[in-house]
């Protein structure tokens, strides 16, 4: 089994990251670490990396003169380390759309709200004012848009009456934890495909029944 090759780019604590390398730790994973891109030099991520013998790479985003170059020495680590598929991972810079473009249905996103609610910063604190029952994650393929694109995995938790937006974030990152390393293991399958903006994947089990809150 040929397995994809990852290139995980990270900014901070690294949590998403830790799940896809213990998912990949195991050999019958469709897809392995190639490498850790981060722009933070001391982000936590990057020892998470070390200590799982990961290729790292440091590009303090401050060094480049402009977005364009940054993101070409980004495309550069990415290319010589074989990188097959890109996992935003926590990854808190903007992207060029040229970068974009050129990772075309090849570049992931985690993002902690049912997208396309709560958009932006702090969507955990944006579904509380909101006033919403559920909120969750949505792991999606990366267009030129903030957090948009064509949705490949979304799960699904309750929010409690009182919930700080730290306890629903802790809560939707256990969510986060289960869903990038599934979203990346059906793409590494070749069951995911783009068709109209929208993601089809082949094979899988959509039984649910309706989860109803608040229950009595
Ligand atoms: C995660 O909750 C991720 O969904 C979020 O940042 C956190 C990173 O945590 N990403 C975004 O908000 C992107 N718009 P981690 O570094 O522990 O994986």
């Amino acid at each position: 089994m040929t397995r994809l090759r990852l290139g995980v780019l990270v900014s901070g604590r690294g949590s998403n990251l830790q799940a896809l390398i213990d998912a990949a730790a195991d050999p019958a994973f469709p897809a392995e670490m190639a490498i850790v891109v981060s722009n933070v030099a001391d982000a936590p991520a990057l020892d998470r990396a070390r200590q799982a013998g990961i290729a790292t790479c440091t590009l303090p985003h401050r060094d480049f003169a402009s977005r364009a170059d940054f993101d070409a020495a980004v495309d550069r680590a990415l290319a010589e380390a074989g990188v097959g598929l890109v996992c935003l991972a926590g990854f808190m810079r903007l992207l060029t759309p040229g970068f974009v473009d050129r990772w075309h249905d090849r570049m992931v996103n985690i993002h902690p709200s049912l997208l396309p609610a709560f958009k932006g910063l702090h969507p955990q604190q944006q579904a509380l004012d909101a006033g919403v029952r559920v909120s969750g994650c949505t792991v999606h393929f990366v267009r030129n848009a903030m957090d948009a694109g064509p949705i490949i995995v979304q799960a699904v938790v309750a929010v409690l009456p009182h919930d700080s937006a730290d306890i629903l974030a802790d809560r939707i990152l256990a969510a986060e934890h289960a869903a990038y390393p599934l979203a990346v293991r059906l793409i590494a399958e070749g069951r995911v495909r783009v068709e109209a903006e929208r993601v089809v994947v082949e094979g899988a089990d959509w039984s649910a029944g309706p989860l109803l809150l608040p229950r009595t």
